[in-house]
């Protein structure tokens, strides 16, 4: 599906604190540099490079300052375009929070009341996702798990997975998978994203089957973006190219609110 993202106006106002943030002791080279290695460690999905995605400072930066709010323009426009921004959810927990984009992206579309609960395994993404909750205004709390150990979720909650169940090993992704559909038909809202390249998630198309089979649906998206100033000049010195944002997802709504 094709449309343009038009996020909330705090996102500008994000920007230009990550920017003041993550700019202050870095300069645009390092972090240039870092969103390309970060690009092909997401793009080649090797094991070491994806684990390894976070370990220096210019890769935090680049995470945080330009594939963070990538991921809050692609949340914010599926969560709206899906229909899952009313009513809007008690509670979101967003498993492998990262820097808190996709849950912030969800709650902000629902008008910025839902309490966001990240959960995420690494100490500095913790850090980093309230920082955001501050920033975006929104009531939100990030925590240290393992999203292989689902808490127990009840009904009116909404759950993201956003660019994550990919770093599981299949074992844990597939009990995941299966759990997260178990709360979806007691009335507990999904949301899934990952990225387009099919050959990054073979397992895409029988997730697919299953969510429809549940009542949800799945899609894949083409989003046209005015990347802000800071991630405009990141974007071009990467090489990268975002002007349009590709996605998919796969969503269950439900019946009980
Ligand atoms: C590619 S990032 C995506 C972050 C965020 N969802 C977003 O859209 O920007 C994946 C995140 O998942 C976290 N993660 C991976 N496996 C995890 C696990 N088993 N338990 C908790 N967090 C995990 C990583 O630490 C990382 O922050």
């Amino acid at each position: 599906m094709s449309a343009t993202a038009s996020p909330p106006a705090i996102f500008a106002e994000w920007i230009a604190a990550l920017e003041a943030r993550h700019l202050a002791d870095l300069r645009v080279r390092e972090v240039t540099r870092a969103v390309r290695a970060l690009s092909l460690a997401y793009v080649e999905q090797r094991g070491s490079g994806v684990r390894g995605a976070l370990d220096s400072a210019g890769k935090r930066a680049a995470f945080a300052l330009f594939y963070a709010p990538l991921h809050f323009l692609t949340a914010h426009h599926i969560v709206r375009a899906v229909g899952a921004a009313t009513p809007p959810p008690r509670t979101i927990v967003d498993l492998g929070c990262g820097t808190g984009a996709a849950g912030a992206g969800w709650a902000l579309a629902a008008g910025g009341t839902p309490a966001v609960n990240g959960i995420d395994r690494h100490p500095w993404a913790i850090a980093e996702a309230n920082w955001t909750y501050r920033q975006l205004g929104l009531r939100g709390r990030a925590r240290a798990g393992d999203i292989a150990r689902l808490p127990p979720l009840v009904a009116g909650t909404a759950v993201v997975a956003a660019f994550v169940l990919n770093e599981l090993p299949v074992p844990a992704r597939e009990r995941l998978q299966a759990r997260l559909l178990d709360a979806a038909a007691r009335g507990v809202r999904i949301l899934i994203i990952e990225p387009i390249a099919r050959r990054l998630s073979p397992w895409w198309d029988d997730a697919a089957l299953d969510v429809e089979a549940a009542g949800g649906r799945a899609d894949e998206w083409r989003i046209a973006v005015d990347l802000p100033p800071p991630l405009d000049l990141l974007d071009k010195a990467s090489g990268l190219d975002h002007r349009e944002l590709t996605a998919r997802s796969l969503y269950c709504s439900s019946r009980f609110g």
